[in-house]
């Protein structure tokens, strides 16, 4: 059942371009973004002065990265939120509004108690689940499938780039909705987005390289991500992944932010892993691991040849990824390193991958 992998982790994210490509298959028709009906006409996004996605955990930061794909995209403002947070602070939510919550499993307490709360305010509520028929997926009022399959692996992955490819493809067609990209411009992001199922077959060949460098990350105590725009919340998915299977305790931050606060945590004992591709804010990020690097920090750069070329030199471990035609839609290829990255340091330290301690695969009470 595992497919000759030694872990349901191991098996779901090498599933991942299989699953990019049936997203696409199923949502994009003869070069157009084309959602389920019942879902187009719930989604009246060209109308709408906001939106709020809502999720809890590795579905938050989903939610996170689509932020930046919608407001870049469709110029469509978004509130994000964790359901525990939201559910309890009820925020009024503008007439011109809707939700999207966002849940592998469809049962999480939380995001349906944000589900619910947003229905009584009388707001329009989508949600992006990835099991069919569960009380989120009953409850809203439209519902797009991710097409990840069954995940059984405690610590999520492939249900994560699912969510991200629908995000994507929503943002597009937000973007279509509001007339902020023209037609050339959209094809354009969609031809990029049907790169990503080769792309990410490509950065699955990193996985014995990631193995090695594993072994040396196994022995750190703490372990910061980096991340700038859309990396950012990637980032931070990062730093969860590594934390919940390998318990090394990891966090992720803004490039940015690095100066304000955690460089003084800095010095050989804590790995930083930049995920940096070569886009317009490389210049900065290097910037900030060239902070790191002269206070003897230990730097792991996963970037494109161009920017290993650019700033690989004297790096601790250089992750060479696939150029990206659109380096906006970065995420979805990164998330790949990220989860091979916690996934090797698990198995180094001897983990238990599927069943990390203390978790459950759905967090059905509060
Ligand atoms: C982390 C992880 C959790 C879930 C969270 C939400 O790897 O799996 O953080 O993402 O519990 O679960 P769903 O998506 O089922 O609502």
């Amino acid at each position: 059942e595992k497919g000759g992998y030694k872990h349901f982790m191991a098996k779901e994210i090498a599933e991942q371009p299989g699953i990019l490509k049936d997203t696409l298959d199923a949502y994009v028709k003869e070069g157009r973004i084309a959602l389920p009906g019942a879902a187009d006409a719930a989604l009246p996004f060209a109308d709408l002065d906001r939106l709020t996605l809502v999720a809890c955990g590795t579905a938050h930061y989903a939610c996170h990265v689509a932020k930046y794909w919608f407001e870049t995209l469709a110029r469509l403002p978004v509130e994000i939120d964790v359901a525990s947070e939201f559910r309890y602070r009820q925020p009024p939510l503008p007439a011109r509004s809707m939700a999207l919550v966002v849940s592998q499993s469809g049962e999480t307490a939380d995001t349906l108690a944000a589900l619910r709360y947003v229905k009584e305010e009388g707001v329009g509520v989508g949600a992006i689940v990835n099991v069919e028929g569960s009380t989120i997926a009953r409850e809203s009022d439209a519902v797009i499938r991710t097409l990840a399959g069954t995940e059984i692996g405690v610590a999520s992955t492939k249900a994560f780039t699912g969510q991200l490819m629908v995000l994507a493809l929503l943002a597009l067609r937000a973007a279509e909705a509001r007339g902020t990209l023209s037609a050339a411009e959209i094809a354009g992001h969609l031809a990029a987005l049907e790169a990503m199922p080769g792309l990410a077959h490509q950065a699955l060949q990193l996985s014995e390289r990631i193995t090695e460098m594993s072994h040396a990350l196994s022995e750190a105590r703490d372990v910061l991500f980096l991340g700038r725009g859309a990396m950012y919340p990637l980032a931070l998915e990062g730093a969860l992944k590594l934390k919940e299977i390998s318990y090394i305790h990891a966090e992720g931050y803004a490039s940015g932010e690095l100066k304000h606060g955690p460089i003084a945590l800095i010095d050989r004992t804590v790995p930083v892993i930049v995920l940096a591709p070569r886009d317009a804010l490389f210049e900065k990020t290097v910037s900030n691991m060239q902070e790191v690097m002269a206070r003897e920090g230990r730097v792991i750069l996963v970037t494109d040849a161009e920017g290993a070329a650019e700033a690989g030199e004297g790096v601790w471990h250089l992750v060479r990824m696939p150029a990206l035609p659109d380096p906006i839609f970065a995420p979805l290829l990164y998330a790949i390193p990220a989860q091979l990255i916690a996934y090797h340091t698990a198995v180094a330290k001897g983990t238990d991958v599927d069943q990390p301690r203390n978790l459950a695969k759905s967090v059905t009470v509060e």
